[in-house]
């Protein structure tokens, strides 16, 4: 497992950020050297944006300042995660490379002076990257302070530039094989869209109205696809010089068009970022929502928190300050979810520039602040974690996410605005982490045998086989809830027909959708039991089922609206509308009951929370937070890490590691 070379190499968890001291001289760095230590940082990425330092004219590199970095790092006991400069190609390359610039939907071709302004299709940044990453391995592969590689930043750029529009053509012949079967995929066949010939395909660009829903969806897999493919050829270079472990880091879903599952599969360790989007206790919920994803997509294993905001969180467009204490809650929600430390953007915070306003560990004012000794007493807490190391979280209940699934409620054309993906998967993860548990995510098609109760809030697009897979999950003997508008579509966004969902999951919920009613805008509807909806309706019938509550509004008024299905040892549910938050949460407090599935620790109260690492030895530890700002007694006294001592009550806001 790479990320244990990791942590052997850092003799413990990581602690640490973003380095970026090409912007500072050389009394900043002695300052940092001697603060990093106080901060008891041990792993610093290096060389994110460096590209026009490393390379200032095509093909002479200067590594001196590079050199002389790794070099004083590695003397202050400070290994490096070092980045290649992909994201951010320098004005030269883009002035000889214009065609490497990337284009619009509509049009418009970027222009260089910000960030990520390359277009992956293109041939000469492909080339230039794969260099770059080839001539950084090869000078650093074996250094002694390099601890991890680091491919690029956030792959982000999309393009629909003519480059694009050749790439895209070879991966559809790959993908359909031949023209007929595109045209019938697309459903070419309406509004005269048929192709005769591959070159008058081209990517999603704007048109005048809906574009080609299967040219869209196509569109966000082949892009996923050409992602990865930038990615490991940079890592081959690498990897050609070196033995270090390679990743990038991953933003998940939305800011990415990326599977992260495939992805997961390709780095030797998953490294994501996160950037809490709300304050107080709904950032905690969204840091547990990244990080259950973070270790999902490692397939469970111990992952890596590779960037956060260190005391800020973005919420509608403002930049807020986060509480006292948020920044070791935040760091910890992280690690008791299976991360191996924690690292932030960035270490010191710019003067000047396009990010001077991003929090950082050292803030303008300095190491006399808030934020800076926040973050020390972060780095202490962090360092007497070490023996976390390798060790796992267990879960007994999923949420279902498919890239798939994601890419197609993106297409135009769909019946209602309020048909949403992320936040539904987000809505789910909270009612879950809100009655106490750890939560995986899964793919459909995965084996969910392990999982007591799993939830599918937004399957719109659902292949056979993941039908098929969640019909026997039922079968088997499991809690399956699905949500409105789901195993509506295959794999081609071909509508099921008959009904849906899809036949064999509509055989485990026992129900039938004939016709599917969104409500207006605004509109809030009660059902039977009292509890009220928005966004969505659908007019059903039970085939087998229980209807658990009942539409009591217009045309649908005593038809089913909530339903439930024994089926073989298991029970699928039916949900047909957007519940609001409280109706939801006792629909998922419902399910948790009747399958038994209970917190961790359940004797804790509502606003602690509590997850548990297990060690393949046996040992084990419970983390806990305390989001209340009162004390709250532990059921029995036990060891702290954090202050190496028993602890019989959590401070209010404060935080624990209990070995069990
Ligand atoms: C991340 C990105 C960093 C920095 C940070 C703060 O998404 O990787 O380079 O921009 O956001 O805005």
């Amino acid at each position: 497992m790479d990320i244990r070379r990791l942590t052997d190499r850092l003799g413990g968890l990581a602690f640490g950020g973003d380095y970026n001291p090409e912007q500072w001289d050389a009394e900043v760095w002695k300052e940092d050297d001697e603060l990093m230590h106080r901060a008891r940082v041990n792993l610093a990425t290096v060389g994110v944006f460096s590209w026009a330092l490393l390379e200032p004219e095509e093909g002479r590199y200067d590594f001196d300042w590079l050199d002389a970095h790794l070099d004083r790092l590695h003397a202050a006991g400070v290994a490096v995660d070092l980045a290649t400069p992909t994201a951010s190609p320098p004005p030269w390359f883009t002035l000889a490379h214009p065609d490497a610039l990337p284009v619009g939907p509509d049009g418009t071709r970027l222009t260089h002076g910000s960030r990520d302004t390359y277009c992956l299709t293109a041939p000469a940044y492909r080339r230039a990257a794969r260099r770059v990453a080839a001539a950084l391995a090869e000078r650093y592969g074996d250094h002694p302070a390099l601890a991890l590689w680091h491919v690029h930043n956030e792959y982000v750029t999309l393009c629909w530039c003519d480059h694009t529009a050749a790439a895209f053509r070879v991966w559809l012949r790959a993908r359909h094989g031949t023209l007929e079967a595109l045209n019938e995929a697309w459903a070419t066949a309406f509004w005269s869209q048929r192709y005769t010939s591959w070159e008058q395909i081209l990517p999603p660009r704007q048109s005048q109205w809906h574009r080609n829903p299967g040219q869209s969806l196509d569109y966000s897999r082949f892009w996923s696809d050409e992602t990865l493919a930038a990615y490991r050829e940079q890592r081959d270079a690498i990897r050609a010089h070196s033995d270090r472990p390679v990743t990038t880091n991953l933003m998940l879903p939305g800011y990415q068009n990326l599977d992260l599952w495939a992805f997961g599969r390709e780095v030797d360790v998953v490294c994501v970022n996160h950037y809490p989007d709300a304050p107080g206790v709904d950032a905690a919920a969204h840091a547990a929502f990244d990080a259950d994803r973070a270790r999902s997509i490692a397939g469970g294993a111990p992952w890596l928190l590779m960037e956060s905001g260190t005391n800020t969180v973005y919420a509608g467009g403002r930049v807020l300050a986060k509480e006292p204490g948020d920044i070791l809650r935040h760091s910890l929600a992280h690690v008791a979810r299976g991360s191996e430390g924690t690292l932030f953007f960035q270490w010191r915070q710019s003067r000047a520039g396009a990010e001077q306003w991003h929090s950082s560990m050292v803030p303008h004012a300095g190491p006399d602040s808030r934020t800076f000794r926040e973050v020390t007493a972060a780095g202490e807490a962090v360092a007497r974690l070490g023996e976390l190391a390798g060790s796992t979280v267990r879960a007994e209940v999923a949420v279902l996410h498919d890239s798939d699934a994601w890419w197609a409620m993106k297409v135009d054309g769909l019946p209602s605005p309020d048909l949403e993906y992320v936040p539904a998967l987000r809505r789910a993860h909270r009612a879950l982490w809100d009655a106490g548990l750890t939560v995986d995510f899964a793919h459909p098609e995965h084996d969910l045998g392990r999982y007591r109760v799993v939830l599918a809030p937004a399957l719109f697009l659902l292949t056979d086989a993941g039908a098929e897979n969640l019909r026997r999950y039922v079968a088997d003997g499991g809690t399956l809830l699905v949500q409105h508008f789901s195993g509506v579509v295959d794999e081609r966004l071909h509508a099921r027909l008959g009904g849906y969902p899809a036949a064999p999951l509509r055989e485990a919920l026992g129900v039938r959708v004939e016709e599917h009613r969104p409500l207006r805008q605004g509109e809030r509807i009660t059902l039977s039991d009292g509890s009220t909806a928005t966004a969505w309706s659908e007019s059903l019938r039970t085939e087998g089922a229980e209807t658990l509550a009942a539409y009591t509004h217009g045309m649908l008024d005593g038809g089913p609206a909530l339903t439930r299905h024994d089926f073989g040892g298991g029970h699928g549910w039916y949900l047909s509308t957007r519940l609001d938050d409280s109706g939801y949460a006792a629909l998922v407090g419902r399910l948790l009951r009747e399958a038994g599935v209970t917190p961790d620790l359940p004797d804790l109260p509502a606003g602690v929370e509590a997850v548990t690492r297990h060690a393949p030895d046996g040992r084990s530890w419970h983390l806990l937070l305390n989001h209340r700002s009162e004390a709250v007694p532990l059921p029995r006294p036990s060891h702290d890490l954090l202050t190496d001592g028993p602890l019989a009550a959590l401070p209010p806001g404060g935080c624990a590691v209990l070995r069990t």
